[in-house]
């Protein structure tokens, strides 16, 4: 696909459902005692995958419309072992919550995946899950898993690593065991598991580094609406921070602050950002936020913000790239184990647009030059926030973007090329 560069971005969109807590309001629903409904459902190829292994586990969900569904919930004991594998795609979320959810289940579950999903670590699921009880057995600490539920007993869990998929898994197979179990973290990151268990009326208890909750007897969501997702807004936001004389405004966007570390960076670069009408979306901060463009100065990601922008690491590269001075990012080995190397295929696909950017072992150290970078060819490398940072290289470009492997979106944005039309100024005039 060719991305044109563009004079701005203007407008006024939103974007669709939060991925991650698309997810959690299926799995989550589907062990609840009675039907959910859930508005603003954010579909994509992983939440898809989400829908079907739910449905495979004997759920049944109604599609009242796309982003609207009824999740007939089967009880906190209630999934029963399909005959054949549960495929969870490319989507991590999906494979590493299922398996704490399926480990407090009767029967033995298949987990398999694509090949960037069958490469990522599954051992950090795989054991705190067994010291609760469950049997599960990696394949070389990778996908296929297979998971025997057992009768579980809480433990106290410290993550070796920031990562809210395990904090996830371990809090979901809490809900079945018996006494309270508690998740230390090393550093804060998204909370959408416990604000929704919560709501679901289970026992959280909330501290700065830990959370824990209780064995519960029943769940019930009753109604959920889900906000836009901030890591779909990103790219829009971060092209528009980029391309003079943009102003483009996302409504409806979810603003946890443990997954807007991307505002915050972007403001200490001297974006102009702005937040409109804020409230509350399915128990999540929401608001309408507004970018205009400007000049930006590089800076410094620490290690403690990265939990907060994990994802959007990649816009913050081509940000930096066009920023006064230089950037750093620190503390962001994880970056390695997402869909794919997000440190060494950022590196590599920015520079060869013509940005001054190096990986280092654990992020990326930028020389910014404040224009336009050249352009060229960007390949996604199957890796749907690498084809959205390729789009928003290719619109902020000199000479525009070969975007290879663009359909990757797919995974979490179907509908961003579509969007990104929308907001090209001049296109309708
Ligand atoms: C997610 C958590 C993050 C993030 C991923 C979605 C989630 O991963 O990168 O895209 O929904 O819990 P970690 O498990 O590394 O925090």
């Amino acid at each position: 696909m060719r991305i044109e560069p563009v004079p701005a971005l203007v407008g006024h969109v939103a974007v669709p459902g939060d991925k991650s807590i698309s997810h959690r309001a299926v799995l989550v629903g589907s062990i609840c005692e009675d039907k959910t409904l859930i508005s603003g459902f954010g579909r994509s190829a992983d939440t898809e995958a989400t829908l079907t292994a739910v449905r495979a586990l004997g759920v049944e969900i109604e599609e009242q419309d796309v982003d609207t569904l009824t999740v007939h919930g089967v009880g906190l004991r209630g999934l029963s072992a399909p005959a054949q594998a549960l495929d969870c795609g490319n989507a991590g979320t999906l494979m590493r919550l299922l398996s704490g959810i399926l480990a407090g289940q009767d029967g033995r579950f298949e987990l398999v995946g694509d090949e960037s999903l069958s490469a990522r670590p599954m051992e950090r699921v795989a054991e705190p899950l067994r010291r609760m009880g469950a049997q599960i057995e990696t394949t070389d600490g990778h996908a296929p898993l297979v998971v025997e539920g057992a009768p579980l007993a809480a433990i106290d869990y410290e993550l070796p690593v920031a990562s809210a998929q395990v904090k996830s898994a371990v809090l979901l197979a809490g809900l079945l065991a018996q006494g309270e179990t508690t998740v230390i973290e090393p550093l804060p990151t998204r909370d959408h598991t416990e604000r929704l268990l919560e709501r679901a009326g289970a026992a959280i208890t909330r501290r700065p580094q830990s959370v824990s909750v209780r064995g519960a007897e029943r769940l019930a969501l009753g109604e959920i609406e889900i906000p836009g997702d901030f890591s779909s807004a990103a790219p829009l936001l971060v092209a528009a921070a980029i391309v003079p004389g943009s102003a483009l405004t996302v409504h409806g966007v979810g603003l946890n602050p443990r997954r807007t570390g991307l505002v915050d960076v972007l403001e200490r670069m001297g974006a102009r950002v702005a937040v409109y009408n804020r409230r509350s979306i399915g128990g999540e901060p929401a608001g309408d936020i507004e970018m205009r463009s400007s000049e930006l100065v590089g800076t410094t990601v620490s290690a403690t913000e990265v939990p907060t922008l994990v994802d959007e690491l990649p816009l913050f590269a081509v940000a930096a790239c066009h920023a006064h001075g230089d950037s750093l990012v620190r503390g962001a080995a994880e970056l390695r184990l997402k869909e794919t190397d997000r440190i060494d295929a950022v590196a590599e696909e920015l520079r060869r647009l013509g940005g001054h950017i190096r990986a280092t072992a654990d992020g990326f150290r930028i020389r910014g030059v404040p224009a336009r970078l050249r352009g060229g060819i960007f390949d996604t490398r199957g890796d749907h926030r690498l084809a959205m940072l390729g789009a928003v290289a290719g619109v902020s470009s000199r000479e525009g973007v070969e975007l290879r492997g663009a359909e990757a979106v797919e995974t979490s944005f179907p509908g961003f090329f579509h969007l990104l039309e929308q907001v090209k100024k001049g296109l309708d005039g």
